[in-house]
């Protein structure tokens, strides 16, 4: 058994530097310093940490001031889209016994490590104390649950990771019709051979996480839901010529995607096709708050359709927050896990988000254009699992798909298909 990181003596000394931290503004992302926090904080690990992303959290954060006003909300996150450098550091202060009061991980899979070496707790009683079990979906409460029965997050949100974003203007000037919907992704290639003839950037992409995403969508595209879905639970084969075939669909993809794709997070990537440098992007509905913000509407300033080959699915990933063991203040933390559960947190926080709510039972008047897309998909459509969000893998295998995945791309387009593909199908164990 661990032992517990905090002393009691440590907390006198604490409060007053606390107060000089906030005094100075300094309780911002990633400046926290956990070991002084007391019994009334609570150090909330995300990597929300710039943009909307933190608009979103900021939200979150006042609805939590308003209903728990005696516990302060310490923002204890590090930057990095899709969580790409929160992991390890996040694993670092788990295994030096400095956790934070509770962290960001996607339903499923994601969990199951944590779970294992016990560094997040059975919450599974909020769940009844708070009336949860029936005001989420059936599905999410079933990737939340271990075989066991017992569950360690409250998600925040749903979020759909299948999602093509293109900026109508530059499809229209290049001869391609905004309302097209590609039903293949061959078909999505013949157009972005097309706007590379005419000098525009076909697709954007960002840094590896990016790609690892971009990589889902094409499998998802090229294999069907079923044969996806099957990649985890061992159905399809990595080694099989549908995943040959998917691989090449994405090497011919990434050959369209701009060269600095290194240097960009997911806001720079989506900002090439508000800025109209890029037609299309491939990214989570995170996204269309970036196109909000840019006041852009919906059906005129942008377009949101399944990315190709991917209409009728709903890659599904939840946010959800953790209560994690050996912490100072679970009861701060359990407040903060009822404000991320409760209906009014749901709602402020998903309005910002772009996300639907994961609770079924909130208003949905305020919704978005997008929000009621993306609902009635969910609500309809063939749910899977995504790769590059937790839903669908452990944390050590998809390190494994990222490593892989920066190998073949860093390549600079020569990267080998087959190796690529031994080194997925040894991520798989
Ligand atoms: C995902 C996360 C989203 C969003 C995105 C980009 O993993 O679930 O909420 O934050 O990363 O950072």
């Amino acid at each position: 058994m661990r032992v517990t990181r905090r002393t009691t003596a440590a907390v006198a000394t604490a409060t007053a530097l606390v107060m000089t931290l906030a005094a100075c503004g300094g309780a911002s992302s990633g400046e926290a310093e956990p070991s002084l926090r007391t019994h009334t904080d609570v150090g909330v690990y995300t990597w929300w940490a710039a943009g909307v992303e933190k608009t979103g959290l900021d939200a979150l954060a006042d609805v939590f001031e308003k209903q728990h006003p005696d516990i302060r909300f310490v923002n204890d996150g590090v930057t990095g889209g899709g969580g790409s450098a929160a992991k390890d550091h996040l694993q670092s202060r788990l295994e030096n016994q400095d956790p934070p009061d509770t962290f960001l991980v996607h339903a499923g899979a994601e969990l199951d490590d944590y779970i294992a070496d016990g560094y997040v707790v059975d919450v599974s009683d909020l769940y009844k104390k708070y009336g949860l079990t029936d005001v989420f979906p059936k599905d999410l409460i079933d990737q939340l649950s271990t075989e066991d029965g017992k569950i360690y997050s409250v998600p925040s949100n749903i979020h759909r990771a299948n999602v093509m974003w293109a900026n109508p203007s530059v499809l229209e000037a290049n001869g391609i019709d905004p309302s097209a919907r590609y039903e293949s992704i061959d078909a999505f290639i013949a157009d972005l051979e097309k706007l590379d003839q005419a000098g525009i950037t076909p697709l954007s992409v960002g840094t590896t996480w990016t790609q690892v995403h971009l990589l889902e969508t094409v499998l998802l595209g090229t294999l069907g839901p079923d044969a996806y879905n099957g990649l985890w639970d061992g159905s399809t084969s990595w080694t099989s010529p549908e995943v040959t075939a998917a691989l090449e669909n994405f090497k011919t993809v990434m050959s369209f995607t701009n060269e600095d794709r290194e240097e960009r997070d997911w806001p720079e990537a989506t900002k090439m096709v508000i800025g109209g440098e890029a037609a299309f992007n491939i990214m989570g509905d995170w996204a269309v708050s970036a196109f909000d913000e840019a006041d852009m509407t919906l059906g005129e300033g942008y377009v949101a359709v399944a990315a190709p080959g991917t209409a009728g699915t709903f890659d599904f990933l939840a946010d959800s927050f953790t209560m994690t063991a050996d912490i100072l203040s679970p009861e701060s933390t359990e407040a903060w896990l009822e404000t991320v559960s409760s209906k009014e947190g749901q709602v402020a926080f998903n309005k910002i988000k772009g996300s639907i709510p994961a609770r079924t039972d909130v208003d949905r008047s305020g919704f978005t254009d997008y929000q009621r897309m993306a609902l009635k998909s969910f609500e309809e459509d063939a749910i899977v699992s995504s790769l590059a969000h937790g839903a669908a893998v452990p944390v050590a295998q998809l390190n494994a798909v990222s490593d892989a995945t920066l190998k073949f791309v860093g390549a600079n387009g020569h990267g080998d298909v087959s190796a690529f593909q031994s080194a997925l199908a040894a991520s798989a164990g």
